[in-house]
This record gives C-alpha cells, sequence and structure tokens, in this order.
C-alpha cells in the first residue's frame, strides 16, 4: 500500500495525493507579469497528477523581486494575468498555490544562468535593496541594503497583505508566505543578517516579530477555510544547528497559534559559510522533529525524488506532504512514474484522460 497517494485535507482543501511542486522561480516574467511559458510549464506540470502545484516566489513589491525576471502580484494586472494559471491548475486536477515573496537583500540579481549574482551598482537594470540591517550577505550578493525604517516595516507588511488578496481572487486555494532562503522573513529572524536594536531585532521575540505580525495580518484577509502555510528554514548548518533549530520550534509554535496551517521545512541560507551536509532526503529528520515538536503539519523537499524515499517519509510520519522540485522539471508526469514504481493499481488515472486512455491500454499489453 502505497502512502504517497493517499489523499490529503487541510481545512476545506483536499489533495489528491502527497506529491507538491514546490515554488521553483522561471525567471522568465517582465516588469513581474507571467506570459505564456508561465501557463505551459504550470498547466503541463499540473497534469502529471500532482496533488498541489505551488506557484514560484512572487514579489509582493517590485524592489521585492530576485532577478529582474521573477514574477509580481503588486499590481491587478498581474494578478489577472494568473487567473487562467490557477484555472489550468484546478482543471488539471491539482490544488492552486501560489508563494508571495520579498527578497530582501538577495533581491536585484542577475539570473541564475546569467550570473546568479547581484547586479552592479549604477546598472539601470538593478535597485536599491532592503533589509532588518545594513548588513549585505557577501560572496556573489555584496550590495549593502538599507536597513528597514519603520514605515518599511509596515508598508512590506502591508504588501503582502495586498498580495494575499490578489491571489485570493485569482483563484488560488493554497497561499504560502516565503519567510525562507534568506530572503526578506528568514534574514529578520537571522541574527547573520538582523543586528537592529529596536523591536525589530535582538530577542527571539523581536527577530520573529516581523514574521509574526505578517502572518496575523495575512490571516486577516486570506480565507479561513482555505489553507494559510509559510515556508521557513528551520536550520543553516553554520555551526548553532541546535540553537537555530530550538529557536525555529518556538517560532513555528507561535506561527500556529497566529493560524498558520503547515509549514514547509527547509533551510536558511542566511549564510555564505553554511556547510551543507548535501544527501538525498537531508532535511527529513528536521521535517519530522518540527512536525512532532510543534505539533503542525509539515512538508519539505531537497532530493526527495524517488518514489520509494517520498513513499517512506510519508509512511514514516515524517511528512505529510512531499515537495518534488527539480525531478517535474526533468519529468512532468512525475507522479504518473512513481504510482506505477510503487505498484498502484491502474497508475495513468495520474494523468488527464487524453494521455491516461492510452497509457492504460498499451501499459497492459507492455507490462
Ligand atoms: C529552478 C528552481 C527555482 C526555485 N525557486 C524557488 C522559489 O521560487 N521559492 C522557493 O521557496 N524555492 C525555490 N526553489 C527551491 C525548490 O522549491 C526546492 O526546494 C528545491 O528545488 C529542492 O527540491 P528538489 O530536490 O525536489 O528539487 C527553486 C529551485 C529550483 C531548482
Amino acid at each position: 500500500m502505497s502512502s504517497l497517494f493517499t489523499p490529503f485535507k487541510l481545512k476545506d482543501v483536499t489533495l489528491r495525493n502527497r506529491v507538491a511542486v514546490p515554488p521553483m522561480c522561471q525567471y522568465s516574467a517582465e516588469d513581474g507579469l507571467i506570459n505564456d511559458w508561465h501557463r505551459v510549464h504550470l498547466a503541463g506540470i499540473a497534469r502529471g497528477g500532482a496533488g498541489l502545484v505551488i506557484v514560484e516566489a512572487t514579489a509582493v513589491s517590485p524592489e521585492g523581486r530576485i532577478t529582474p525576471g521573477c514574477t509580481g502580484i503588486w499590481n491587478d494586472e498581474q494578478a489577472q494575468a494568473f487567473e487562467t494559471v490557477a484555472a489550468s491548475i484546478k482543471a488539471a486536477g491539482a490544488v492552486p498555490g501560489i508563494q508571495i515573496a520579498h527578497a530582501g537583500r538577495k533581491a536585484s540579481a542577475n539570473r541564475p544562468w546569467e550570473g546568479d549574482d547581484h547586479i552592479p551598482e549604477g546598472d539601470p537594470r538593478g535597485w536599491q535593496t532592503i533589509a532588518p540591517s545594513a548588513v549585505a550577505f557577501g560572496a556573489g550578493l555584496p550590495k549593502v541594503p538599507r536597513a528597514m525604517t519603520l514605515d518599511d516595516i509596515a508598508r512590506v507588511r502591508q504588501d503582502f497583505v495586498a498580495a494575499a488578496r490578489r491571489a485570493r481572487d485569482a483563484g488560488f486555494e493554497w497561499l504560502e508566505l516565503h519567510f525562507a532562503h534568506g530572503y526578506l522573513g528568514q534574514s529578520f529572524f537571522s541574527p547573520h543578517s538582523n543586528q537592529r536594536g529596536d523591536q525589530y531585532g535582538g530577542s527571539l521575540e523581536n527577530r520573529s516579530r516581523f514574521l509574526l505580525e505578517t502572518l496575523a495580518a495575512v490571516r486577516k484577509v486570506w480565507p479561513e477555510n482555505l489553507p494559510l502555510t509559510a515556508r521557513f528554514g528551520v536550520i543553516e548548518f553554520d555551526g548553532r544547528d541546535e540553537e537555530t533549530l530550538a529557536e525555529s520550534i518556538e517560532l513555528v509554535r507561535n506561527f500556529k497559534r497566529e493560524g498558520l496551517d503547515m509549514l514547509s521545512v527547509t533551510m536558511g541560507f542566511s549564510t555564505p559559510a553554511a556547510n551543507i551536509p548535501w544527501a538525498p532526503g537531508l532535511l527529513l529528520p528536521y521535517a519530522e522533529r518540527v512536525r512532532r515538536e510543534a505539533d503542525l503539519p509539515v512538508s519539505s523537499a531537497w532530493g526527495i525524488d524517488t518514489p520509494a524515499l517520498a513513499d517512506g517519509a510519508v509512511r514514516n510520519g515524517q511528512l505529510d506532504l512531499v515537495m518534488v522540485g527539480r525531478a517535474h522539471l526533468a519529468n512532468p508526469h512525475w507522479p504518473y512514474h512513481a504510482a506505477r514504481e510503487l505498484g498502484i493499481d491502474r497508475p495513468s488515472w495520474t494523468l488527464p484522460a487524453p494521455y491516461a486512455h492510452w497509457l492504460e491500454r498499451y501499459s497492459v499489453k507492455q507490462d
């Protein structure tokens, strides 16, 4: 019996299985506006059979984009363009989700295949970055951000609220706040980037404040019956991991109190000095610990790309939902192949009829 191919219910939303496509930037938008690339990419992946498809990190303001090619949802035109995306994901049988984001001090960068580094000072393609403190990330991202004022903090919080409203109006049914990967939310939490002396820096309570206030404000406008989730890096692999994990679990408990429905467990990426022990499923023990100690459903990603590993993560109670990213880029029908490998009867049911009919018919003869 497969555990991966069982339904998962969160609030009023039921996913057809526990395979989710995590947000993956395509760096292919113009002025934040999506185009045919995004439409085809997302509809194609949704047709592959996953239960949930989350649209890439979509900026809540122009300055919150990672690169000039990142998607945005800071105006109505951008939001309307997402309507067909949400509808096509849904028509394919998956639940449409979106990640809303602000890149903080990692913003104003070149696309990964054009350097993955900060756009040089003075280059008109770049812009002023903002962050909790005027501290650069370093390495290929040397730009020193402007330290946010209290007005900046209030404005960005409202940008998240406006983005959440637009996402709901566009037809998304699952919202993920991007508080991970060294971007703005994570950088308020991490002492690597937050050196503020006011109520937003210093103690765990103060470093949690921006994230909790933003979550609480978004929860007020995001429908109570729909899942509100966050992606957060619970560990940095920077040598002080036990302390970071303990603080992170305390934060997640507070997230839960503010109405968070699920956490996508990931890494912090707050310092270029991290020493990450790359291995398939490296985050599974940490995800399991967050799930148990914070008593909240969790998902996670990073190399959980074999059907056996994904299925085992659900069966062993490490994850409620498995994020399968790059394997979907390599093979948008990953769930179909995973279902076959796990011995599911008639796995082509994961695909739409115009594909499934033929694969079912011929797989009988081939097998
Ligand atoms: C092309 C690409 C774009 C990504 N963009 C995002 C993003 O927008 N938001 C995010 O939280 N993570 C992003 N990630 C990280 C993925 O969501 C995922 O965590 C990562 O690919 C590891 O999972 P995997 O081993 O299954 O690929 C991206 C990864 C890739 C490969």
